[in-house]
């Protein structure tokens, strides 16, 4: 195919061949549709840091986020159903290790590939950023709110909401497999702890493609050899769990 560069330079010459004019140099025509395709990046990179600009000072996690935002969302909520992952609550050390696993391109993550290179993110940045999504508390509450409180301050409150839809799938069954073989690492109340990740609170589909990554191999678990934990369970056990993990999102912290 054709380059739209060459394309708009064939249009210009015969335009210009009908006006009888002289054909413009071609070298200076042929950069505009190259910096046209430069501004069709991502407009990841710029909107959400400047909605963030006043925090810059106060809080270096906070401004490292505002990229991280356009994806996952301004409070780490994640979006797209999913397609994004939640970060906000998720333990910090396990999202170090992810961001550094990204970076080392051990874990493969096309999306973010640009976001995790080294002088984009170093380790400081790293420690930072992590640290102020783990601090991001979303309640599964409605709020209540007070006569005095404004239309900003009710809209922030409700905007932080987050309840991930009931999963279907039997949840008895899925209880007693993940209090049997999952609670050692991601906690009783599937908090995580540790460098364990919190897999409550974390959208369904997202956490059913790790799975199925896990399976495939694509992304090791924590297991030693090519085989764990998942690998014994039947797909509708992995599915009971997933139901099982949306119908705990409000329990108490134990
Ligand atoms: C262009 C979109 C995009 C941007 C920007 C982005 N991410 Fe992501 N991120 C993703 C996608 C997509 C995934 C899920 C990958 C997968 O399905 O395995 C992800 C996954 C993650 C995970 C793994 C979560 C888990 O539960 O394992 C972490 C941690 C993360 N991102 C942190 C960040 C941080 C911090 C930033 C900002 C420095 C950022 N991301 C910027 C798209 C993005
Ligand atoms: C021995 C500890 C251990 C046990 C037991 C365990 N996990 Fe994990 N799990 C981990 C670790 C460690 C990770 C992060 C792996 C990585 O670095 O990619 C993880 C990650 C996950 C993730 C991806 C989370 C994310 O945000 O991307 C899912 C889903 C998951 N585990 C499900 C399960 C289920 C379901 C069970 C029980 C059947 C289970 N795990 C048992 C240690 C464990």
């Amino acid at each position: 195919m054709r380059s739209p560069a060459a394309r708009f330079l064939v249009l210009l010459l015969g335009l210009s061949v009908l006006a009888g004019a002289n054909a413009a140099p071609p070298k200076k025509t042929a950069a505009k549709p190259s910096s046209a395709a430069k501004s069709a990046a991502p407009e990841a990179e710029t909107a959400p840091t400047a909605a963030h600009a006043p925090a810059v000072e106060e809080n270096k996690g906070k401004d490292i986020n505002g990229v991280c935002a356009a994806c996952h969302g301004e409070f780490g909520q994640g979006g797209k159903r999913g397609e994004y992952p939640r970060l906000a609550g998720q333990r910090a050390a396990y999202l170090k290790d992810q961001l550094k696993s990204f970076r080392a391109r051990k874990r493969i993550n096309i999306p973010m590939y640009p976001y995790t290179q080294e002088r984009e993110l170093p380790d400081e940045d790293i420690e930072a950023v992590s640290d102020y999504l783990a601090a991001i508390q979303l309640p599964t509450k409605w709020p209540e709110f007070k006569d005095s409180d404004d239309a900003l301050t009710r809209l922030e409150a409700m905007e932080k909401v987050m309840i991930v839809p009931r999963a279907e799938g039997d949840i008895e069954n899925g209880k007693g497999i993940y209090q049997k073989e999952c609670f050692s690492c991601h906690a009783r109340d599937g908090r995580g702890r540790g460098k364990f990740p919190m897999l409550v609170g974390q959208y369904t589909s997202y956490l059913k493609k790790q799975v199925d990554s896990y399976l495939k191999g694509e992304r090791p678990h924590d297991e030693d050899g090519p085989k764990g934990i998942l690998n014994t369970l039947q797909e509708k056990d992995i599915q009971d769990i997933l139901a099982y993990l949306t119908s705990i999102q409000d329990s108490e912290k134990q």
